[in-house]
């Protein structure tokens, strides 16, 4: 194990677990949180606040080209006020909205434009999520959009079928202007997401779910400020909210349905299911589509990973419902409101996937994450936008092995950091795990993947070909560690 640790930094995290907690106490925001770390379930204030809402459903953004094979779009990044609890209203942030964004659709082949226009006072950029383009319209820190000013990326769809996202990714302050609500779904279709019997229905049996979470102050607001917890483990709220609501409703008919979830919280990871304790079966990944659907009753989703579910209501009578839950506490009821007449299928075989030849490998790399609170790092260094860390060629296949070395230290008394998993994310590809902890990963995670949890302790073989150009990043996706550096760049030529 490397061991980039000076004693002088553990005096400077005391100072820092002190002040930090000093803070903490004297603030009343903190309410009933817990120890950190993975997850907080046990401390979630949701069945506190139940409002019954309808789940709010994005809008489609509309395509302002009518030419076949062609899509324009525009976004403005803007100030919103949102009640996320009723009475109580919240200064947020949105996409053409009050709160996240709407959902931008897209065809395979598709050439894109898009116009953002930055309507804040500060300078932000967008970030899309899992898509293949090169780096200058990726919206990494590189192409900040400064207030007022509109950026115009362009670019042409050139991957498979599926379930992307956009948001901030402005150095050091991503998490800020994510917790505050920006962020968006981008969806990819192709003839397989058209040729494949499965739901469709936008917002009716196809449904977007953005899972996040808050901390509110008795004002109803979301301040968005670190206490030392936030630090060392990242923002974790005590409050799940859906697509922007807390403890919404879902009305829907007595059939399948899809559920396109996406984890859009700065660091919480979630262990979703069913209070019926129902099995349903993930059919994409970050990327897209898997080779064949998986049967599950527990789907683990670490921030910025997407997942699509289908869920069989066939069983149930109007009236009846199923609460959607993170690990024992409810987030979503869903309500059978309707009889279906459609016939029950799942589909097994959903795409054929090529997998690479490691016999083709022409370099293997290690990406190494240690460091803790504000000194997370990668390979012992953090985030300079001066500094390339990485030089790949276009079109070579590579081996990365990450692993997550955060150190355990002894510091138990303080009882927070004995774990802390890092999600790894690269831009500007989809990528393929081949080994996690030397072992073939569960099937759920053998399709295209863009982030990966990677646990305490843990080494995770990634085979990786990039196919665009210019200077990317690789990150934890844990935002307030992407924020404190944890990140570094790497240029493809
Ligand atoms: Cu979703 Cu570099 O981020
Ligand atoms: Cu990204
Ligand atoms: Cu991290």
């Amino acid at each position: 194990m490397k061991n980039n640790f000076k004693w002088y930094s553990v005096i400077a995290i005391l100072l820092a677990l002190l002040i930090g907690y000093v803070g903490f106490y004297a603030t009343d925001i903190g309410r009933n949180l817990g120890g950190a770390g993975r997850r907080t379930t046990e401390t979630l204030n949701n069945n506190q606040l139940e409002n019954g809402n309808k789940l709010p459903i994005p809008v489609l953004l509309e395509d302002k080209n009518p030419t076949e094979g062609k899509a324009e779009f525009d976004l403005n990044v803007q100030y919103g006020e949102t009640e996320f609890i009723s009475g109580y209203k919240a200064d947020t942030l949105g996409y053409n909205g009050n709160y996240l964004g709407p959902v931008i659709r897209v065809n395979k082949g598709d050439e894109v434009k898009i116009n953002v226009n930055n309507s804040l006072d500060e300078s932000t950029t967008v970030h899309w999520h899992g898509l293949e383009v090169d780096a200058e319209m990726d919206g990494g820190p590189h192409q900040a959009i400064l207030p007022n000013t509109v950026w115009k990326p362009h670019f042409t769809i050139d991957q498979p079928a599926a379930t992307l996202w956009y948001h901030p990714h402005l150095l050091h302050k991503t998490g800020e202007q994510v917790y505050k609500g920006l962020a968006g779904l981008f969806y990819i279709e192709d003839e397989n997401s058209e040729r494949l019997d499965i739901p469709k229905d936008y917002g009716v049996n196809d449904l977007p779910i953005v899972v996040q979470d808050k901390r509110f102050s008795n004002d109803g607001s979301i301040p968005y400020q670190l206490n030392m917890n936030d630090l060392m483990n990242g923002y974790i709220g005590d409050t799940v909210i859906i697509n922007g609501a807390i403890n919404p409703i879902l009305d829907v008919k007595n059939e399948v349905i899809r559920l396109r979830l996406l984890n859009g919280s700065n660091a919480r990871t979630y262990d979703f299911n069913f209070s019926d304790n129902n099995d349903f079966y993930q059919i994409a990944s970050d990327g897209g589509f898997l080779k064949a659907s998986v049967k599950m009753n527990n789907l683990s989703l670490a921030p910025a990973e997407r997942a699509e579910i289908l869920l069989d209501l066939s069983t149930y009578n109007v009236g009846d419902t199923v609460t959607l839950r993170d690990g024992n506490y409810k987030l979503m009821t869903i309500n059978i409101t309707e009889n279906s007449n459609k016939e029950v299928f799942i589909p097994n075989e959903l795409v054929n996937i090529e997998d690479y030849n490691q016999e083709e490998v022409v370099r293997s790399r290690e990406f190494v994450m240690s460091g803790m609170g504000p000194m997370v790092n990668i390979n012992g260094k953090q985030m300079n936008m001066d500094r390339i860390d990485e030089k790949l060629k276009l079109n070579e296949l590579e081996e990365w092995i990450v692993s997550n070395e955060t150190m355990g230290m002894g510091m138990g008394m303080m009882g927070m950091m004995n774990s802390t998993p890092h999600p790894f994310h690269v831009h500007g590809v989809q990528f393929r795990i081949i080994e996690r902890d030397g072992k073939t990963p569960p099937l759920n995670e053998q399709g295209w993947k863009d982030t990966v949890m990677i646990d305490n302790g843990e080494e995770v073989k990634l085979l990786v070909k990039f196919s665009k150009k210019g200077l990317f990043m690789y990150h934890c996706h844990i935002l307030e560690h992407e924020d404190s550096g944890m990140m570094g760049q790497f240029l493809v030529e």
